[in-house]
């Protein structure tokens, strides 16, 4: 298939780029595939709260492996969470965070340590830099990454800007609490980073006589390069802030400053995690000032430092950080179905808005405290999802549409398949069924800027839906006419159910009682 851009869609060729496949497996792949991308957040959360929680130092003073039960005994867990736990273990051991022997005649599964979790206890310990990376404070810019593509900043284009309205080093020396996850973040990664540096690349310290670490932080990787190199007089240049806290008593010097102006003059330079941090422009200012700070060969700088040496030892690059994956040219089957007909686009936006998302952030506060109403959810945001999305119009609006668009996806395949069930029903009852299903033909409501939630009113949905002329029957009823179909939900969710669809949509709570009919039908509902 030739690389097909949308604009170019309508010529011969690229059509079938943006057509799903009709062969059923091979749309529930492509499915699975994007859920796998969409909930790929959960990978992290899981770890987060292991991180909180200290669920490896839990087993690994227990001698590397533990129970449940062992586990809970050194962790602080409220004890009505305790059969949560289990789960949060399922999700860390399906991701390899821990191992797991399953139980035999009903005993408890033994979790361990894995090679992956081994870095989460003793030295060198990377929980540090973990915690920092996965804190509510670097996790939640993410968020807002696809506005930030489309608005214009007035100065800085940062997204920690965009998110804190202050660039992430004013944050650091406004916020004594995150300048500490920082720093300490910066010096785990340093000890674990630095060994491996120095027995992999040590050759690029020799003949070296005094360092500058620029933008060093609390100095971690220099610590390890004094140490194993003592004749280097080593120092580190960094904001005043951070400078403050440096540890004392050790022969590394600090000095508060900044790159930009100048640095202080050494035999050699050395950068780490720093250069990422900046556009071109400030990379060069950067650069200029390394090579004034390094004096010529004369004057005792390292041979060749009239040009400026650079030794680049790659750790890693960003996208090391990702499972490799095949280089794909045009519309995968997982992209085809963000397009046209069978359109994922708004459930996957409303599991990957920060109404679902942030909740998890607290997960592991979430273990450890009591409160009268268990759900994550709600001890986020103050109300259970039901309550929020009848009061949140336009989170209410994400829900209904993200569930009517997964509804489209599956019952397309669900009748095709298995459609043989609903042979011989006159009447079904869709429990909790919130739209029914109906949804609203794609041109009216996709594309450009979907995501940005306009201001939409429960009266926006009712003419979209009612007067526009545009409502598509929901799947069951146009497939089995002869079957009435009624929906039962919420007063706010029927007031915006389209009308003169031959769908009956009823006001009611499954908890008191379900209208009377042949076959009772219940989709996404008992997960909840
Ligand atoms: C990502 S950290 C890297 C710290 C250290 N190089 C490491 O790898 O552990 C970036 C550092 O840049 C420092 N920094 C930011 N702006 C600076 C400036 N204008 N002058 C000196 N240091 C600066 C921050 O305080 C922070 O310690």
């Amino acid at each position: 298939m030739p690389y097909c851009h949308r604009s170019v869609a309508s010529r011969p060729g690229c059509i079938m780029a943006l057509t799903p496949s009709s062969n059923p497996q091979a749309l529930l792949n492509a499915q699975l595939e994007l859920w796998h991308h969409t909930f790929g957040f959960v990978k992290s959360m899981a770890l987060k709260s292991a991180l909180d929680l200290g669920i490896a130092d839990a087993i690994h003073a227990h001698g590397g492996t533990a129970t449940l039960p062992q586990i809970v005994t050194r962790i602080k867990l409220h004890e009505s969470r305790f059969r949560y736990l289990r789960r949060l273990m399922r999700v860390l051991t399906v991701t390899g965070v821990f191992s797991v022997e399953l139980s035999v005649n009903g005993g408890e599964h033994v979790y361990g340590l894995t090679p992956v979790s081994r870095l989460l206890v003793g030295s060198p310990n990377v929980a540090p830099f973990l915690t920092l990376i996965l804190d509510s404070v670097f996790v939640s810019p993410f968020l807002g990454l696809g506005e930030w593509f489309q608005h214009v900043m007035p100065e800085e284009p940062s997204l920690f800007k965009a998110a804190h309205g202050q660039d992430l080093w004013d944050f650091t020396g406004r916020d004594a609490k995150f300048a500490k996850l920082f720093d300490n973040g910066m010096v785990a990664d340093s000890d674990f980073a630095m060994d491996i540096v120095i027995k992999e690349c040590g050759d690029v310290f020799h003949g070296i006589t005094s360092l500058i670490d620029v933008a060093g932080g609390l100095g971690g990787a220099t610590q390890v390069i004094s140490k194993a190199f003592p004749d280097i007089k080593c120092s580190v240049l960094d904001l005043s802030h951070v400078v403050a806290s440096a540890p004392t008593g050790t022969d590394v010097t600090y000095i508060a400053g900044d790159m930009f102006e100048s640095i202080p003059s050494s035999n050699a330079v050395f950068l780490k995690w720093v250069l990422h941090d900046w556009g071109e422009a400030e990379c060069v200012k950067i650069l200029r000032n390394c090579k004034k700070a390094i004096p010529p060969r004369d004057a005792g700088g390292k041979p060749d430092s009239g040009k400026l040496r650079v030794s680049v030892v790659r750790q890693a690059s960003w996208s090391r950080f990702f499972l490799p994956v095949p280089l794909h040219r045009g519309l995968m089957p997982t992209s085809r179905l963000l397009a046209n007909s069978a359109n994922l686009t708004p459930i996957l936006s409303l599991m990957l808005d920060g109404v679902s998302v942030t909740p998890f952030l607290r997960l592991g506060d979430w273990f450890q405290h009591e409160l009268p109403d268990p759900t994550l959810f709600k001890m986020t945001h103050g109300q259970n999802l039901w309550d929020f999305t009848a009061r949140d119009t336009n989170f209410g609006m994400l829900f209904g549409d993200g569930m009517v668009a997964d509804s489209a996806f599956a019952m397309d395949i669900v009748i095709n398949e298995y459609g043989n069930i609903f042979n011989g029903v006159s009447s079904l009852i869709d429990v909790a069924g919130g739209l029914g299903g109906s949804r609203v033909r794609p041109s009216r409501r996709l594309g450009f800027g979907y995501n940005r939630r306009p201001n939409r009113n429960l009266e926006d949905r009712k003419n979209r839906t009612e007067t526009s002329g545009m409502t598509e029957r929901p799947p069951l009823s146009k497939a089995f006419p002869r079957v009435q179909c009624n929906v039962l939900d919420l007063p706010h969710v029927v007031v915006g159910a389209p009308t003169g669809t031959h769908v009956k949509y009823i006001v009611g709570d499954m908890f008191e009682s379900i209208p009377s009919a042949d076959v009772v039908f219940l989709k996404v509902i008992l997960s909840n």
